[in-house]
């Protein structure tokens, strides 16, 4: 379905697709490692293949899960993990990098502070691109691991989702938005006005049918949902910090605020600064360490499809 495919995109993938990637992440989750039934257990499903991981912005989990994913599986890695010790600090461009590595590796995950780098790394690669962040662009893998979560809580149907903060630059809930108006989710926007989701976004969101509430405030819509998405501000997308300042703080999920709706899923795709009370940590809505861990077996199973043989 997939092999030798890039992964730009959530626009790029229908709903069946989507479905093959879970499937397969629940089939290779044995595989994880952590705790319980997988704990131990090896795969040499890649062995012999090489992942490259490209990362010019900071990264913990993704490049990391990247890195076990592979290792799981029997692959090796190579790594760039910051600007400063590669080539790009002598100045060399994205796409000479990228036409080199693909010739080093079978594989390349690339995360990068210009949207659409890797479309275009795509088009220079002589293997397949992930899009492990884009700018204010897309992060794929992210949205799949999202998705892999609400599956497990069975909430994949009838799903009702508040995504919460910086709608504007946060590229995991761009990516998300558009993967979840395949699965007909009831999609709540909030956010400050300043961080409101792209016009255009929602636009194509309408016009694949999904329907939208926007509000700016989490009151309002906490007891329509089952999942709550948290997000980050990202400080870094403002062109003006004097901006960040106006809205940094503007969410606070309390413990209080979660007995409004005692069986609300928590989720957030970290890291989280001040947007969520450390209390609610200890709390049995809360699902995002959960959902970190799932970044395993779901990029487990797009690097195993993309390179099956
Ligand atoms: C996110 C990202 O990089 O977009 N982090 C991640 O990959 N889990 C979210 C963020 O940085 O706020």
């Amino acid at each position: 379905m997939f092999t030798r495919r890039h992964i730009i995109s959530t626009r790029d993938f229908t709903r069946e697709e989507i479905d093959h990637i879970l499937n397969r992440a629940e089939e290779l989750e044995i595989y994880a490692g952590g705790v319980g039934k997988g704990a131990g257990r090896k795969s040499d499903l890649l062995e012999g293949k090489i992942l490259a991981n490209l990362f010019y912005e900071p990264s913990t989990r993704t490049r990391l899960s990247f890195e076990v994913a592979m290792k799981r599986l029997g692959g090796e890695v190579i790594n760039v993990s910051s600007p400063e010790t590669s080539s790009a600090a002598k100045g060399e461009n994205l796409v000479d990098t990228i036409k080199v590595v693909s010739k080093y590796c079978d594989i390349i995950a690339l995360r990068h502070p210009k949207e659409g780098a890797s479309r275009m790394a795509a088009s220079f690669s002589s293997v397949p691109i992930i899009n492990a962040g884009d700018g204010a662009g897309q992060h794929p893998t992210q949205t799949l691991l999202d998705l892999y979560t609400i599956k497990k809580e069975n909430l994949l149907d009838k799903l009702k989702i508040a995504l919460i903060g910086d709608l504007k630059y946060g590229r995991t809930v761009h990516s998300l938005a558009y993967a979840l108006s395949l699965y007909g989710a009831k999609l709540f926007f909030v956010s400050p006005e300043a961080l409101n989701m792209p016009e255009e976004i929602k636009m194509d969101l309408k016009e694949a049918g999904a329907d939208i509430f926007e509000s700016t405030d989490i009151k309002e819509v906490i007891k329509d949902v089952n999942v709550l998405y948290l997000t980050r501000i990202q400080r870094e997308r403002f062109p003006d910090q004097t901006e960040y300042n106006k809205v940094a703080g503007t969410y606070r999920i309390t413990t209080e605020l979660i007995r409004e709706n005692e069986g609300v899923v928590i989720m957030h795709p970290l890291p989280k600064i001040d947007e969520i009370d450390a209390e609610v940590d200890q709390m049995e809505n809360a699902r995002y360490f959960t959902q970190a861990f799932y970044g395993i077996p779901v990029r487990m199973a797009v690097l195993s499809i993309l390179l099956e043989r």
